[in-house]
């Protein structure tokens, strides 16, 4: 699959980021196997601790219209380099895309592309 709607669609939610605290902008899209892309920001608060990052933003807002498979993530960034997603996120991303690619795309063009059990081999689980 060419990923370039998804990262497209990553780059046009970044600018909706709200971020007065980082000045870091973030930006993600998860498609579902069925091709549905859901975006996502960071949104920071004041608190800082209740800031959601863009990945977490996009999976929940998909998972919370009833999509559960899910086929890859991609996240770009205001810092213009590769954006690897948090600890948090990636365990968001083990549980609801273990099988999944997550892709990173920087502003010259580049990809690059990691199984989400690359990023975070042992998950945390209830066992
Ligand atoms: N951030 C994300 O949106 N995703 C990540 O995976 C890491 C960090 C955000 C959170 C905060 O708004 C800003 O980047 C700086 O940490």
């Amino acid at each position: 699959m060419n990923y370039n709607e998804l990262i497209d669609s990553a780059i046009k939610a970044k600018e909706f980021a709200y971020v007065p605290y980082s000045n870091f902008k973030v930006g993600a899209a998860i498609i579902t196997k069925d091709g549905k892309i859901f975006t996502g920001c960071n949104i920071e608060n004041a608190s800082y601790g209740a800031t959601n990052c863009a990945e977490r933003t996009a999976i929940y807002k998909a998972i919370s219209e009833g999509n559960r498979d899910f086929e890859a993530i991609a996240i770009v960034s205001s810092s213009g380099n590769f954006t690897p997603p948090c600890g948090i996120c990636r365990q968001v991303i083990a549980e609801f895309m273990p099988n999944g690619i997550v892709i990173l795309a920087n502003d010259k063009g580049e990809i690059r592309k990691y199984s989400t059990s690359e990023l975070l081999p042992i998950k945390f689980d209830l066992l």
